[in-house]
């Protein structure tokens, strides 16, 4: 089994991660449009258009299933991307919304999305979640996460200061903390130890995983799997931050 993997930049391999360590295909393909990154501050024309570009190139490798790891994407392209081809597309979002509605008992237990802005502004998590009848819901666009985790700066004064910056108005503890966006599952230990050990972080990739592993009946292979790198610019870059970030 090929598939692929598809993100606006370096954050996808944060879903690639526990696709790895699962062992469930033969082989990923991953793409990150590293010389547009990021989509989370664009409209979603754009969005859009990038993501049917992205699609057009995976075209040749004949994938037997794509994965958009991209949050931003998986709010605004879903639909558009699947109009244009037979090949099965899974974004992130639905499998981190799966994840809450299986982990909250309460319905009325809080919930806080942080994503891009893009994200934040789609609704898409946050009718999800109202669908299932969730109905404390706050969503926070979180933008500085993003080139803070792209420095490598997971912990730290600087990490402190943008909770802080975010997070310091909040009137109360969610008890679930959704992370919706690639880069965030990198300040995951960061984000424990500032709510508290209490709090149920929500990594939309792990989630994404376990979706597939029973939708599909999925094994884990013996041999791991193989990895190739594609990006629109600086694939040095792409694969310097592979070996960090698959490894955090
Ligand atoms: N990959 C994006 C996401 O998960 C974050 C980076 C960007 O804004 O492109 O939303």
């Amino acid at each position: 089994m090929r598939i692929g993997v598809f993100d606006s930049g370096i954050g996808g391999l944060s879903v690639l991660k526990p696709l790895l360590e699962a062992r469930f295909f033969d082989e990923v393909v991953y793409y990150g449009d590293t010389a547009r990154v990021p989509y989370g501050v664009k409209d979603k024309e754009t969005i859009v258009r990038f993501s049917l570009e992205a699609l057009e190139f995976f075209e040749p490798f004949n994938l037997d299933m794509l994965i958009i790891a991209c949050n931003t994407v998986s709010a605004y392209a879903l639909r558009e991307l699947r109009a244009r081809t037979k090949m099965p597309i899974f974004g992130v979002i639905d499998a981190g919304v799966s994840a809450v509605s299986k982990t909250l008992q309460n319905k009325n237990d809080e919930i806080l999305i942080i994503a891009t802005q893009a994200t934040i502004k789609s609704k898409r998590y946050q009718n999800l979640l109202e669908k299932l009848g969730f109905s404390h819901i706050k969503a926070l666009s979180t933008g500085l996460f993003v080139p803070m985790v792209e420095e490598g700066i997971f912990e730290g004064k600087i990490v402190e200061s943008a909770f802080e910056y975010y997070f310091s108005s909040l009137q109360s503890k969610p008890k679930a903390l959704i992370l919706g966006c690639t880069h965030f599952p990198l300040l995951a230990k960061s984000l424990q130890e500032y709510f508290g050990e209490d709090i149920l972080l929500i990594h939309s990739g792990q989630a994404l995983a376990d979706q597939l592993e029973r939708k599909f009946h999925l094994k884990r292979k013996n041999k791991k799997t193989k990895v190739s790198y594609y990006a629109s610019s600086d694939i040095k870059k792409l694969k310097e931050k592979a070996k960090i970030w698959l490894k955090h």
